[in-house]
């Protein structure tokens, strides 16, 4: 693996020395990571230890107090309003609570992105929306409002919208929370099956371990405002170091 990381072609999203604090509150303190074109990097860490707040700063939601996010070796902490507008077109966000609209229909927030981003004609977005939604296994829902949705079905159009937009990167906030274990391993599989199927390279912030050692390439700890460790599912596993021994074995504090 190259040393020179950022000249390293296989490298799609570099981040140094991330921080951001809110008040006195320091949130990020210097997060350094490396994602790989086509992998799985899962960021895990316990409830508030930033994980939220690290993926916003990477889609450009909050702007970074200091440090560099480099996407294809460009610095998005320095990226102007065009700049973002061109790599929002590359990202895809599914948020932790799904953030459909409930004023439309299932169709109309599938296409919601496609409609505003897209010079796509409409007969192609309800072709796309259609395909999009066979992806995640819910065929011809396009005229149910969200409220008559379950938990599960709003993650998994949640992720059909996000697919449709054909994304180089996929974001997921705890894309598992919340869901029985069956519908949780659906939700996995289908992660890593729109991974493989659409070669978008994805990144996943949970507290799910389930969900990180079946479906991660690369798994990262957060604690304390920096990533303490980085390292393949069976390293991350067997780690000695305490912070993550505690988090794998689940020893209450
Ligand atoms: N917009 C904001 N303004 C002020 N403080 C914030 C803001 N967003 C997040 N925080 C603070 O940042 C810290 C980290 O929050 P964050 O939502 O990133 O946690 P998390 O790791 O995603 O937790 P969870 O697993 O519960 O979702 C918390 O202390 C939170 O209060
Ligand atoms: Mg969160």
């Amino acid at each position: 693996m190259g040393k020179n990381t950022s000249m390293d072609p296989e490298i799609l999203i570099e981040i140094e020395g991330l921080k951001k604090s809110f008040g006195e509150n320091r949130v990020l303190d210097g997060v350094n990571l490396k994602i790989r074109e086509g992998e799985i990097y899962i960021v895990l860490g316990r409830s508030g230890a930033g994980k939220s707040v690290l993926l916003k700063n990477m889609v450009g939601l909050l702007k970074p107090d200091g440090g560099r996010i480099l996407y294809r070796g460009r610095d998005l902490v320095k990226a102007g309003d065009d700049e973002w507008k061109r790599v929002r077109r590359d990202f895809a966000v599914v948020f932790q609570q799904g953030a459909l609209f409930d004023s439309l229909n299932v169709g109309e927030n599938v296409a919601f992105g496609l409609r505003r981003m897209t010079g796509m004609k409409e007969d192609e977005i309800r072709e796309r929306v259609r395909q999009a939604l066979s992806l995640v296994g819910l065929e011809g829902i396009e005229n149910l409002r969200i409220s008559q949705l379950s938990g599960g079905m709003k993650k998994r159009v949640a992720i059909a919208r996000a697919i449709a937009l054909s994304p180089k990167v996929i974001f997921y906030d705890e894309p598992t929370t919340g869901l029985d274990p069956i519908m949780s391993a659906t939700i996995s599989q289908l992660i890593l099956r729109m991974n493989r199927q659409l070669g978008s390279t994805t990144f996943i912030i949970t507290h799910d371990l389930k969900l990180a050692f079946s479906v991660g390439y690369t798994l990262a700890m957060l604690h304390d405002g920096k990533i303490i460790l980085e390292a393949g599912v069976e390293e991350f596993r067997k780690s000695s170091h305490p912070v993550v021994r505690k988090f794998v074995e689940g020893i209450p504090d």
